[in-house]
């Protein structure tokens, strides 16, 4: 049987890629830091940097790709893991570690996304501070953490520093903690090097709307739009936290269950196809006011 995950001469494994593209987020992301003015006008920092210069432009759609693929690449390389049932030779204490990896990369990510200030990712940010605020007990205290919106200190800078710092660094320690190194196979390097240079060069990345902009619907990232789209039609500390604890509980039960995982394994994989579907129906289908077929 054909082995869809194999690495061949023309393509790494996916692993090497998830790695490969936080190696090249790093470096972008730091190449960013002296253009961007968190703290002022975010948004437009983003825009004059994108504008003064085509690196500018290559810069900011090179970062931003870096992140899509680094995502895609642990998304493919997680089902990888799922479907040839390497969980069940996992501890419970270094399958834990993959899944802590797991979540700290998608709030790396996305954290990113949230820090450029465009009307996307005020609304994103929004509906982030939503979903903490209905956190049982220590809601106000994560709220208060991670964007700081009741206080006089502007939100975007908070989440850039949880961005460049906490995120960052927890996903790197953890990536050490389960690979026991940071560098990536050359070879795999260069190739994700090249796939994100030419994304960068042919399909320039989109930086949004400016805040105060006037737009018949909002979306966030592809990643975000399921979220979003569950969230119109569903009580928020559902669609925002107990959906997402769930399939992180059905994972980490995993190990314990050995050979009996296959139950779980479904109910994860029904799980993640719903919130497939959910994001095709929020992408696609949603416009104005999100209204379906809206326009
Ligand atoms: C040294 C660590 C990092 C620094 C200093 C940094 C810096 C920045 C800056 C300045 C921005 C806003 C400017 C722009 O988007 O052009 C940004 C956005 C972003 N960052 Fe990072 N970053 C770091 C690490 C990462 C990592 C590890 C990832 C993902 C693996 C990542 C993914 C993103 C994404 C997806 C965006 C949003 C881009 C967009 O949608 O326009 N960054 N980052």
């Amino acid at each position: 049987m054909i082995d869809p995950f194999k690495r061949t001469w023309w393509m790494p494994g996916w692993g090497e890629i998830a790695l490969s593209s936080l190696i090249w987020a790093l470096v972008s992301g730091m190449l960013l830091v002296p253009g961007f003015n968190a703290h002022h006008d975010p948004f437009q920092s983003v825009s004059r940097l994108i504008s003064v210069d085509a690196f500018g432009y290559f810069l900011h759609s090179f970062h931003s790709y870096s992140g899509d693929i680094f995502l895609i690449a642990a998304f493919v390389h997680t089902i990888e893991y799922l479907i040839k049932r390497t969980h069940r030779s996992y501890l419970f204490k270094q399958w834990f570690y993959l899944i802590l990896l797991m979540i700290v990369s998608i709030l790396a990510v996305f954290s990113g996304f949230l820090s450029i200030g465009s009307k996307e990712s005020a609304s994103a940010l929004h509906i982030f501070d939503g979903i903490l605020q209905t956190v049982p007990v220590i809601g106000g205290q994560l709220s208060l953490f991670f964007i700081q919106l009741t206080r006089n200190i502007n939100p975007f800078s908070v989440i850039y520093l949880h961005h460049a710092a906490t995120f960052t660094i927890l996903t790197v320690i953890l990536t050490y903690v389960h690979i026991k190194r940071l560098k990536a196979e050359r070879y795999a390097l260069l190739y994700t090097g090249f796939l994100l240079a030419l994304l960068a060069l042919i399909l320039p990345a989109s930086l949004g709307h400016p805040a105060d902009a006037v737009v018949s619907v909002v979306k966030g990232p592809w990643y975000f739009i399921g979220l979003q789209e569950m969230l119109s039609w569903m009580p928020v500390f559902v669609a925002g936290i107990a959906f997402p604890l769930i399939i992180i509980g059905l994972l980490a039960w995993l190990p314990q269950l050995k050979s009996k995982d296959r139950p779980v394994l479904y109910a994860i994989a029904v799980l993640l196809i719903f919130y497939l579907m959910e994001s095709v129906i929020g992408w696609f289908l949603r416009g104005e006011g999100w209204q379906i077929f809206g326009r």
